[in-house]
């Protein structure tokens, strides 16, 4: 693996200290092993992890990150511990991360999604020596205009329920300080990135496909589907991650030409119904059954919406390597071996390094 990680320019990464927010959840949990694996030396905060964090449980024990517990809501919280960090690198993804949480808990969203997003920028402003900001929002910071086609870097920002707008709100936030502050001091470069539906081994978040598929099969109960018709652009976590890291990478060493924003979104082939990741996922599973269950309060939830990744194509040599497909199945196959007995840090481990080993040289 040390071969192509370094021909892969994912050496990079050796001996950096790098800050993840947001490192107890799911994609936070998948980037700092990474980053780890690539032998960077990784800080994360975030709020306490929940029990269902089986993913960064086995992370802690192996004592691959240095976790602290802080919220940032707390902006003196955030910047003495970002600040003790000392890092060359921030990875920010803390958030309030659930569309139908945002419904029941809207100031709880925006607290986080903005204004903890606020607190880690100021943080970020007054650390010297950070060379690069990666600023996750979502693809839902999108004005959706339920259309065919898909959304580019520079389109409208907007958001009809509470989790879409906070995302585009982040995104305001963040343009305000990449103007004023960050890129105006030389030797940091900042971007924002924005993925589609992401999907993979370890999260157990209420109301997403995946999580509760797995609950129903692991419990012998028949798969509820509520919308199954509804389409998303589905991509396995390693993709937008792999391009979270080379947009790192890239701000470090062109800040100038890297700044700014950057979509992450699967390809086209990859936009299908809840329906398909249920079938394949029972097919994978080896067994289960699926019904439809509509819910007739279900609040509301924009339906097409997908990504143009050609900035990211054309400027980074990104691209999405996992189809729909292989996506679906490397995220059941991992449940399976959890489930089979197998340590989640061993399940993801060798699916980074599987995925590491299909890298080009670039
Ligand atoms: N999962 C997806 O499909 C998807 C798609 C697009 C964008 N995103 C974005 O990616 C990021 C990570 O998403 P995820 O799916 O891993 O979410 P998650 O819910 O699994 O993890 C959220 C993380 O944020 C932390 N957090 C929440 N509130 C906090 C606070 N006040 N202070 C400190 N930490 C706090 C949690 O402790 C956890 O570590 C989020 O910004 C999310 O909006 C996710």
């Amino acid at each position: 693996v040390e071969g192509v990680v370094m021909s892969a320019g994912l050496g990079f990464f050796a001996g950096k200290r790098v800050v993840v927010t947001g490192d107890t959840g799911f994609i936070g949990t998948w980037l700092s092993l990474w980053l780890a694996e690539l032998g960077a030396e990784v800080m994360g905060l975030a709020l306490p992890a929940k029990s269902h964090n089986v993913l960064f449980q086995s992370l802690a024990a192996a004592n691959l990150i240095n976790h602290v517990d802080c919220d940032i809501c707390d902006l003196d919280a955030t910047c003495r511990v970002i600040a003790a960090a000392r890092p060359e690198i921030v990875f920010h993804l803390a958030a309030q991360a659930l569309v139908r949480l945002s419904y029941a808990e809207p100031q709880l969203t925006f607290a986080t999604n903005v204004l903890g997003s606020v607190n880690v920028l100021e943080a970020v402003r007054v650390c010297e020596g950070v060379r690069s900001l990666v600023y996750i929002t979502s693809d839902k910071c999108y004005l959706n205009k339920e259309w065919l086609w898909a959304y580019r870097e520079n389109d409208e920002l907007g958001g009809r329920d509470p989790y879409s707008a906070s995302k585009a709100c982040a995104e305001l936030a963040f343009r305000a300080y990449s103007d004023s502050f960050l890129c105006k001091r030389g030797g940091l470069g900042a971007a924002s990135a924005r993925a589609g539906n992401v999907i993979g081994g370890g999260d157990r978040s209420a109301d997403r496909i995946i999580p509760d598929t797995i609950a129903a099969l692991e419990a012998g109960k028949p798969i509820v589907l509520r919308n199954p018709t509804s389409t998303r652009p589905w991509q396995h976590a390693l993709d937008p991650l792999c391009g979270y890291l080379m947009l790192a990478i890239a701000l470090a060493r062109d800040p100038e030409a890297f700044s700014g924003a950057w979509n992450f979104g699967p390809d086209q082939r990859a936009i299908r119904t809840v329906e398909d990741v249920a079938r394949l996922a029972v097919a994978k599973w080896g067994g289960g059954e699926i019904v439809h269950g509509p819910d007739a309060n279900a609040p509301h939830e924009a339906t097409l919406l997908s990504l143009s990744s050609d900035k990211a194509s054309r400027l980074l040599g990104w691209q999405a390597r996992w189809d729909f497909v292989r996506a679906v199945s490397a995220t059941i196959d991992w449940y399976r071996a959890v489930y089979d007995g197998m340590a989640p840090i061993d399940v993801s481990r060798r699916q980074i390094r599987e995925y590491m080993t299909e890298l080009p040289a670039l």
